[in-house]
């Protein structure tokens, strides 16, 4: 573990804002506040959320992680506050940095995260925007590193949209030296901007792989991984995509080309017979349920270093 905790006020806006070692010490704080191993307390704290879109995990996992310090959370609907009226991003900020300690943001443009990070003087963290969901991804390879003991060396595949979730697992695999390979139709690929970033951390030791072969992708892999096809602002897509996606389901063909111990994850929500059939959620190899409850103590992990 880290002795110095430099995470103190900083923002959490993308995986690439941590360090391999820190990346290393969220997770073993997550492990032992799940071990109940640990009593850090953040009492008086008070944690704002501001989620443009909609969220069933991230929310409650935020409000209950909070809880669980000590510390409180108010929850911002921009259609009851003046941010759904158009109040700057600017000025919401600073008036928000006034009254809370550390602000989750959910919305569409990672612009429009920034911007909040400019203004406020307070901890800024991602909750998920249209480019990267990097809270999601701690608590993917927290649900690994519980299955394997061991995280270096393990192979996960990422069959479907090279989307937001994608992008996180990319950098935050790069960093944790596990191998991603990311199987997506041709022209879904993940950012390439991102892509190069990523494949400069760890000594550009990073593992990457990008194909448009599924079943490539699935041969003896210890994690397959999947999301929605269309995520949310892209319902107007959705016909066109699962068109395109045909073929990119986890099913039980995919699955018996992983390894015989693979496990299996999705962040959640999922169409199930979509992205990934109903027998392989409800499958032995699913580890989706804890996936979701990692959440929570990733968040809590993260808190208590933020703040
Ligand atoms: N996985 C995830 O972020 O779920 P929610 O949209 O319910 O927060
Ligand atoms: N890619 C999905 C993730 C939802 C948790 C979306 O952005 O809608």
């Amino acid at each position: 573990m880290i002795k110095v905790n430099k995470l103190v006020n900083k923002n959490f806006l993308s995986s690439f804002d941590i360090s391999i070692q820190e990346a290393h010490h969220i997770l073993e704080l997550a492990k032992n506040f799940k071990n109940k191993d640990l009593n850090i307390n953040r009492e008086g704290k008070v944690l704002g959320l501001i989620f443009d879109k909609s969220s069933t995990r991230t929310r409650v996992s935020f409000q209950v992680a909070m809880a669980r310090l000590g510390g409180t959370t108010v929850d911002l609907n921009p259609t009851t506050s003046q941010i759904g009226r158009g109040e700057p991003v600017r000025d919401t900020a600073r008036v928000l940095s006034r009254y809370c300690d550390v602000l989750a943001i959910r919305t569409f443009k990672q612009s429009v995260l920034e911007e909040y990070a400019k203004w406020a003087t307070i901890p800024v963290i991602n909750a998920l925007t249209d480019l990267e969901h990097p809270c999601q991804a701690l608590a993917d390879f927290l649900t690994i590193k519980e299955e394997f003991g061991e995280l270096k060396g393990k192979v996960l595949s990422y069959i479907g949209d090279g989307n937001n979730v994608a992008n996180s697992l990319i950098i935050c695999g790069a960093l944790l030296g596990v191998e991603v390979r990311i199987a997506c139709p041709k022209g879904y690929e993940p950012n390439s901007f991102l892509i190069d970033k990523a494949r400069k951390i760890n000594d550009n030791k990073s593992l990457l792989k990008i194909t448009n072969d599924p079943s490539y992708a699935c041969l003896g892999a210890n994690v397959l991984y999947t999301d929605v096809w269309s995520s949310m602002g892209e319902e107007n897509q959705k016909e066109q995509k699962d068109k395109e996606f045909k073929g990119f389901t986890i099913d039980s063909n995919f699955l018996s080309k992983a390894a015989k111990d693979a496990i299996v994850l999705h962040c959640l929500p999922a169409y199930r017979d979509k992205e990934i059939t109903d027998a392989v959620i409800e499958s032995k190899n699913s580890r989706i349920f804890d996936q979701a409850e990692n959440r929570m103590h990733v968040q809590q992990a993260l808190l208590s270093c933020l703040l």
